[in-house]
């Protein structure tokens, strides 16, 4: 029996802070991914608020009715706010992966219905899809099938998704827009095909969902995604990302309520208290629920506005400032304010992001995928505008220095991946050495964690889907094993 001696407040607090600086001081404006920052007003407003509701729990909406009202309210605004009719239903889950495979599970079960006699259920998205698809698909036991975007517009087209919708389609995704390269999806066409085939379109407005809207209202050409096309079956938009409220929050709209029911999971046959479930949590968080109904209140169409204005005029000056860095180009048509660039030059795009992380920005580098280059990625937020001068000069340098860093670079790990290697691990029965001897050659012997990850983003990108996935599983094994922590 122990979970340690009784540490005092102050030791606690001293642990707290010490995690804190342990990672990206994403409040520097500097780190374009992860985290938004709504300023330090909306922050504290939020942070009171999830503190009054740490303790509370959004399962039994009988004992914690202001929970309840709060999730009404907040349901009642998102779906004003997408245009959804009358009719339509709202559900907090705790983040835009819940929400994307509760999508997927209503469609699944509404095919299911539908058509009893349907086996092998099959999903239609892209290769710029996000990967809570690919997970619900996974957890469901339905095979995906993917359709190549265009490699210009980044996008799918309504002609390509017709293609691979058979009757064994359950849904359709379309995204507004993709995180990857920040481009929507031509949702109009695609609710087209889907109404007439009858497929349930899911639009993942993630990202998008807030502040597309108020884009459009600024005069942003931000094609139609949400409710008012027919035919969008349902919507997955996240708060905790630019709604700009604490992490933990998102919603599943539906635009029929009914079809609720497909998502939820009841159950009685036990001695316990009567189970209903809105989403896969059971219990639910009322910390960042209660924390989201008051940024959206204190924030308003006012603040959202606002901040829109200013991610509109902070990305203008993004693009352009990285257009005109040599060898460097925008990547498809963004029309939010999630960008990708890649190299014209040759140049890895991949170390361009580890270059600019030792610069002190935080970017995300993205693997090339079926004939789509490596880009870079940069999710703007409205606290990275101050930085944005500082971003454009670092990216001038990074540039300078990836091309050093590329022509210096010969042999390496790289050199170990051989056809037979990957031979081996693709037939081993235990392929745990191996790839432990990979993990040590690219120095992440003891569960450390990589300072450059170009290098071993290439050397995953040399392993078919399998194995790689295989080598990233493990790795997560490694970073995660508690016993360096005993
Ligand atoms: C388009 C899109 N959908 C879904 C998700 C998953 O969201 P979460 O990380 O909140 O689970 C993300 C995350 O970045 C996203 O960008």
């Amino acid at each position: 029996m122990s979970i340690g001696k009784k540490k005092s407040e102050a030791e606690v607090k001293a642990g707290l802070d010490a995690g804190l600086a342990a990672g990206l001081d994403w409040k520097s404006g500097r780190v374009f991914a992860y985290a938004y920052d709504p300023g330090e007003d909306v922050r504290r407003v939020a942070q009171n608020a999830y503190a009054q509701f740490a303790y509370e729990n959004a399962l039994d909406p009988t004992v914690f009715p202001g929970l309840l009202q709060f999730e009404r309210e907040i349901g009642a605004k998102l779906l004003n706010h997408l245009n959804a009719p009358e009719n339509a239903g709202a559900i907090y889950t705790s983040g835009g992966t819940e929400s994307c495979m509760l999508g997927v599970r209503s469609a699944l079960r509404c095919a299911q219905e539908k058509r009893p006699r349907l086996t092998a259920p099959e999903l239609v998205l892209s290769n710029t899809t996000h990967p809570a698809f690919h997970k619900a698909a996974n957890y469901f036991g339905i095979k995906v099938v993917i359709v190549d975007v265009d490699a210009k517009t980044a996008a799918p087209t309504a002609e390509a998704i017709a293609a691979a919708i058979n009757e064994r389609t359950v849904a359709v995704i379309a995204s507004a827009p993709s995180y990857a390269h920040g481009v929507i999806d031509p949702v109009e066409a695609i609710a087209k095909v889907c109404r007439e085939k009858d497929i349930w379109l899911h639009v993942d407005a993630c990202v998008g969902g807030m502040l597309l809207p108020y884009y459009r209202e600024l005069g942003r050409p931000i094609p139609a995604f949400d409710f008012s096309v027919p035919g969008v079956e349902s919507i997955s938009i996240d708060l905790h990302k630019y709604g700009y409220t604490p992490k933990g929050v998102s919603f599943i709209l539906h635009r029929d309520r009914n079809n609720q029911r497909f998502q939820r999971f009841t159950h009685t046959d036990w001695t316990g208290y009567t189970f209903v479930n809105q989403a896969m949590q059971s219990s639910r968080l009322g910390g960042p629920l209660a924390a989201a109904w008051a940024v959206l209140n204190y924030v308003g169409d006012e603040g959202y506005l606002d901040i829109s204005r200013r991610m509109i005029a902070d990305t203008d000056r993004l693009i352009a400032g990285i257009k005109a860095v040599d060898g460097l180009d925008i990547f498809g048509d963004p029309q939010f304010s999630m960008v990708a660039f890649y190299t014209t030059d040759g140049t890895d795009a991949l170390v361009v992001a580890d270059e600019m992380s030792m610069r002190g920005f935080q970017l995300q580098g993205q693997i090339g995928n079926r004939g789509l280059p490596s880009t870079v990625h940069v999710s703007l937020h409205q606290g990275n505008g101050r930085q944005i001068d500082a971003f454009i000069q670092a990216l001038n340098e990074s540039m300078a220095a990836a091309r050093i860093h590329c022509a210096s670079q010969t042999g390496g790990a790289s050199e170990l991946i051989n056809d037979e290697l990957i031979e081996h691990l693709a037939t081993a029965e235990d392929p745990t050495p191996v790839i432990e001897g990979l993990f040590t050659a690219v120095g992440l012997g003891d569960g450390k964690l990589p300072e450059r990850t170009a290098a071993i983003f290439n050397l995953l990108d040399r392993f078919p889907a399998q194995i790689r996935n295989r080598i990233l599983s493990d790795f997560a094994g490694k970073i995660y094993d508690p016993s360096t922590a005993r």
